[in-house]
């Protein structure tokens, strides 16, 4: 008996969290059990699983250990996620990709749960929209991305640190030659991998390859279903078909796939279609509703951004009926500022590690500090943890709060303050308002 290919834990105090990418299942087991599923990464026997238990446990019995054994392994084959076995009823379980069970509980104990890795800002394309490839400092394109090797040091270091999920993306990942290395590396390590990636510069063996990895998700950008509208946005003729070609043909080997929308005003009218898009290849779906202005000028953000209320209203309650996602308001936990470095990091190409993507909060460079020093003593880090949303004058008071997708690193970019409100914000949490 030996785990299926794909299927990724990790214990957290007394729960022990359980993804089979191949299943597009999550599982939460109350109890420290990754022992027992490590014993299964061999292909061993019932018996031989008791034999090992009972050596680590001599002062258990060994009916007591043979029992626990029979039941997990009951369990694992009820659940589809041992090999070449047909689990008596459909497997059920949470669904990995919206799962929040373990989100929520990494979120509120403060457990090192996923990590981003911008492993590059290199890019093929020339988005209108984004500034990651074309507006970086000199500064920054004297610095060195990190090796293969450092890579491969963080991902041990986050391996240790007990991170189940991670994220590899750019610029666009692929344009590094070792994106495969590093991909693989990762899935060796047993981390649930999400890549995000335009997908334009991955032949077709690229793709079977992609296949084999086992991924939680493929998560690429389409900005229109009109072909020509896409490439205008991307600035690469051609790059509809390719991004396109890539979601179908994962899609055909039962690989999760998602589509990102950004929406501005140039393509203000297609979310719809490329939500019919998302329905034919099976994939999920994000609406990014607004634009973060990280290096633009005021002129050229007004010029991108979606100006068209109703537009913005329609996407948004188009986007609600393709996810069934009505947000629970009542839940939102207004507390904390967002949720960036409570069970999440993120690390840039160069080494340095903030709370998310979206801020250049520098909280150390895994060149010179280990990541377990970053986020176990880290003052910057506790600093930041500690800010609430009461911080928020502007807000406290706003009666549209808990529709507000308040986000620290917009508000620096719009206002040059982590803590003022934006527009961009406050007329989403109206409109959102306006339709429930
Ligand atoms: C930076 S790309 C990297 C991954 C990959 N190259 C791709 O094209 O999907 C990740 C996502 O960020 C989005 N993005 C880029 N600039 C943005 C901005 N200024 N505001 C909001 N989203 C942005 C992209 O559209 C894309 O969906």
């Amino acid at each position: 008996m030996i785990l299926k290919d794909g299927v990724f834990y990790r214990e957290y105090n007394e729960y022990t969290f359980i993804c089979d990418t191949q299943l597009n299942l999550a599982h939460t087991i109350p109890a420290p059990v990754a022992l027992l599923l490590d014993l299964f990464k061999d292909d061993i026997t019932e018996s031989e699983a008791t034999e090992r238990l009972k050596k680590s446990y001599p002062e258990v019995s060994v009916d007591v250990i043979k029992k626990d054994v029979h039941d997990f392994v009951e369990f694992l084959i009820s659940k589809g996620m041992i090999e070449n076995t047909i689990s008596l009823n459909t497997p059920n379980g949470d669904t990995l990709t919206k799962n929040s069970f373990f989100h929520e509980y990494t979120f509120e104990n403060e457990l090192l749960y996923s990590a981003m890795l911008e492993i590059t800002y290199c890019c093929p394309q020339r988005c209108k929209h984004c500034c990651q490839s074309y507006m970086r400092t000199e500064k920054d394109y004297c610095r060195k991305e990190l090796s293969y090797e450092e890579i491969k040091t963080l991902i041990d270091e986050l391996f240790k640190l007990n991170v189940l999920e991670l994220v590899i993306t750019g610029g666009e990942p692929f344009a590094r030659r070792d994106c495969f290395d590093i991909l693989e590396y990762a899935k060796e390590k047993g981390f649930a991998t999400t890549v995000f990636s335009n997908g334009i510069l991955l032949s077709d063996d690229d793709i079977k390859r992609i296949a084999n990895l086992r991924l939680k998700c493929f998560s690429t950008s389409l900005y229109s279903h009109i072909p020509q509208k896409h490439d205008e946005i991307t600035g690469i003729s051609g790059s509809y078909e390719k991004t396109l070609n890539v979601l179908n043909t994962l899609s055909k080997y039962g690989i999760c796939t998602e589509i990102k929308f950004v929406l501005m005003e140039e393509n203000k009218n297609d979310f719809s279609g490329v939500a019919n898009i998302a329905k034919k290849t099976g994939s999920a779906l994000q609406l990014i509703p607004g634009l973060n202005p990280s290096c633009f000028d005021d002129w050229r953000i007004d010029k991108i951004n979606i100006k068209d209320d109703m537009a913005l209203k329609k996407a948004v309650a188009d986007y609600m009926d393709f996810s069934g996602y009505h947000p629970n308001y009542e839940k939102t936990d207004f507390s904390k500022i967002c949720e960036a470095g409570r069970n999440s990091l993120s690390i840039d190409p160069y080494g340095d590690v903030k709370p998310c993507i979206s801020l250049p909060y520098i909280l150390g460079n895994v060149k010179s500090d280990t990541v377990e020093s970053i986020w176990q003593k880290g003052r910057k880090l506790r600093k930041w943890k500690n800010y609430t949303k009461s911080k928020l004058k502007d807000c406290k008071n706003c009666e549209y709060m808990n529709f507000c997708d308040f986000c620290p690193g917009v508000a620096l970019n719009y206002t040059k303050s982590m803590f003022k409100k934006y527009d961009a914000a406050c007329r989403l949490a109206k409109i959102k308002y306006s339709l429930t």
